[in-house]
């Protein structure tokens, strides 16, 4: 967000289920790190719980922060019995909120942190992190690498990705193309969802761009540093494998400057 908000109606809200339903390989990750600390994780971006859930759903409790009505209103109606207990949701902006409390994780997954734009936004939120890590806690998130990105500034073709059903029985097709600008590293992608109502019928259209920016692991390290925090670790996948030349994402591990 922190331009326009692409998840701030309900159909771009459930749009995001439908994309990333079935991304699950970071869920480990963020639980391995919960399970390691005493207090509830916090997680920054929290969406529709995509992870949240996960971690409620094995006794871990979270606290999450989000600035769209819609993805918040999806997560607290995914809640049942067993992981209402586990998760707090406020909705604020990650660059300014401030609980008065401090967590053992905070966490930012998937490319959240890249929907910081600028080097202010990106500051604030590390500040945002900072004034909530406990000693001795760890700041995690996942940032994809320079090498992953095509840059010849050329945007990619018009691709169809997959067609799925809807929760309302519709089917839904997504198409999308990338273009990156070095200028500002950042990518652009261009995404189209075709929707065809249940039994037929004219086809709904929703076009968005969604921008995101490229981080260097030199530009995290020095954000962190002006934030107070310390990179303790970067690896190169979910799975703690090492950060190397092939990475095309870096999972960073940061810590307060004392721990
Ligand atoms: C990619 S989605 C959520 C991803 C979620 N972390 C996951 O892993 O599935 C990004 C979320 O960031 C939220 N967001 C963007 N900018 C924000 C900001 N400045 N403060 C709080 N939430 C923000 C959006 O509302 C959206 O729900």
């Amino acid at each position: 967000m922190t331009g326009d908000n692409v998840y701030g109606d309900d159909e771009l809200a459930a749009l995001y289920d439908l994309v990333y339903s079935d991304y699950d390989h970071d869920l480990d990750l963020y639980a391995g790190f919960a399970r390691r600390g005493e207090t509830p994780s916090l997680e920054l971006c929290v969406g529709s719980g995509r992870v949240a859930l996960h971690l409620a759903r094995a006794g871990l409790r979270v606290v999450g922060i989000d600035a769209s009505r819609p993805m918040l209103a999806r997560l607290q109606a995914a809640l049942d019995e067993r992981t209402a207990p586990n998760i707090r949701l406020v909705e604020g902006d990650v660059r300014a909120v401030d609980l008065g409390e401090r967590f053992d994780m905070v966490y930012c997954a998937l490319d959240s942190f890249e929907q910081m734009l600028t080097p202010d936004d990106a500051a604030a939120t590390l500040r945002c992190v900072a004034r909530h890590l406990a000693p001795g806690g760890a700041f995690v998130a996942e940032l994809r690498t320079l090498r992953s990105v095509d840059w010849s500034g050329e945007p990619s073709p018009l691709r169809h990705e997959w067609t799925r059903a809807g929760a309302d029985g519709s089917t839904v097709s997504k198409f999308s193309s990338m273009r990156a600008s070095l200028a500002s590293q950042t990518t652009t992608t261009a995404l189209i969802f075709d929707r065809v109502p249940a039994g037929g019928g004219p086809v709904h259209r929703r076009a968005f761009d969604v921008t995101l920016r490229v981080f260097t692991r030199a530009e995290v390290e020095l954000l962190l540093r002006a934030a107070g925090l310390r990179l303790a670790h970067v690896y190169g996948d979910a799975g703690l494998s090492p950060f190397t030349d092939d990475s095309d994402t870096m999972i960073i591990v940061a810590e307060g400057e004392g721990s």
